[in-house]
């Protein structure tokens, strides 16, 4: 049997996040994750921009019983009750992923509050919903909200100074997340294999966990992970290729079929980001190069200094995902996409992951100790 503090911490049989993900819900594929004892993570971010991008809300509401005629609220509200029903005979455990990006605005705080009250309303749900997690801004000024409220706070960072910035907002796991991995990435790289012993060193205690996140994605690269002292491993692209996927089938198989060196890193909306090679990432990629040459360079710009039709480009190419339009689609992913070459079913997924870990960890002092 695996164990580790994350497992202890918030009640899930493995030391697992099923990775928050947009523009796609995750509304079917937290619930198999759940269900399956890993942390489940619900996206939000789909219900940011239901002015500018009907098209994200209209799939987003589709699997979440709601209506387009919903605000975000109601609509994070029906799929958290909705989520809560489907897991709690099994005892799964889920949370919500928030962006707190300075791009996020005030939906951060909409969806941080109703997640609040619900709980507060649904006391029954604390045994199940436990988990905030955010990402992509600064989490100090969450603190107060998130904790008074009896939440597990994560929250993502791709160097040591966030980790630092996160033990003084008081997070309970910060997720070390290495450039290997899908969508938005940091300004200055920094991999896993660097930059997840580097956040257990700086941060890692006895009220402090720290958990991997970029590039793992079975039972090798989960192993290796707790082998760095961390405490677990959050994976995205691994989950977005899973049979219960809210994703578009176009973009689940994209992950499939990548290969070798098959993601690329260019614009995205809050930042570089990492998207599956294709003849449109690459175009993108050379507009990157002349419009917002930081993302190479790890100078940050902003939507007040860069060049906004790249970001035009992401919302065009963002569309046609959502219509299935393979050509003009651009679709984000890890470099663990090379290492992914099925769509199984996320229980037996999971199920194939801790068995290899297990297998792992066992043999560990027979292989390599006298
Ligand atoms: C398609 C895609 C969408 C993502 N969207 C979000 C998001 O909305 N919020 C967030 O915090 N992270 C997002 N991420 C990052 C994941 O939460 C996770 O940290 C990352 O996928 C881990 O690396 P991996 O892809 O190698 O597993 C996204 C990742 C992917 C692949």
């Amino acid at each position: 049997m695996m164990k580790s503090r994350l497992c202890d911490l918030v009640g899930i049989k493995y030391p697992i996040i099923q990775a928050g993900m947009g523009p796609f819900s995750n509304n079917n594929l937290c619930v198999a994750a759940a269900n399956a004892g890993v942390l489940g993570l619900l996206s939000t971010s789909g219900l940011f921009n239901k002015t500018d991008q009907p098209w994200i809300y209209e799939d987003f509401i589709k699997t979440a019983e709601a209506s387009m005629d919903d605000d975000m609220a109601t609509v994070l509200e029906k799929v958290i009750k909705r989520t809560y029903l489907l897991v709690k005979d099994k005892g799964g455990i889920f949370g919500i992923n928030v962006m707190v990006s300075v791009e996020a605005g005030d939906n951060a705080r909409v969806m941080i509050d109703t997640a609040i009250r619900l709980r507060e309303e649904n006391p029954d749900m604390k045994n199940n919903f436990k988990v905030i997690f955010t990402s992509a801004g600064d989490p100090v000024g969450w603190k107060d909200k998130i904790k008074n409220a009896g939440f597990t706070w994560m929250h993502v960072v791709p160097s040591v100074k966030g980790a630092l910035r996160c033990k003084k907002a008081g997070v309970d796991v910060i997720v070390a997340s290495g450039h290997e991995g899908g969508f938005h990435t940091s300004w200055e790289p920094v991999h896993s294999m660097i930059l997840l012993p580097a956040v257990v060193e700086a941060v890692s205690d006895e009220k402090t966990l720290v958990c991997g996140a970029g590039g793992f994605c079975d039972g090798k690269t989960l192993a290796a992970a707790l082998v760095m002292g961390a405490d677990g491993a959050q994976m995205g692209t691994r989950f977005l290729a899973t049979q219960e996927s809210d994703f578009h089938q176009v973009w689940k198989e994209g992950v499939v079929a990548a290969g070798d060196r098959g993601t690329l890193v260019a614009r995205g909306f809050v930042g570089p980001a990492r998207w599956l090679k294709t003849p449109r990432s690459e175009e993108h990629a050379v507009n990157t190069l002349k419009k917002s040459p930081g993302v190479y360079l790890g100078v940050p710009d902003d939507y007040t200094t860069m060049d906004l039709s790249l970001i035009d480009f992401e919302v065009e190419s963002m569309q046609a995902i959502f219509a299935g339009n393979k050509e003009k689609a651009l679709m984000a992913a890890g470099e663990a996409a090379q290492r992914i070459s099925d769509m199984p079913k996320v229980n037996d997924l999971v199920q194939s992951m801790v068995k290899e870990a297990e297998s792992i960890l066992r043999d560990i002092p027979k292989k390599y100790l006298d």
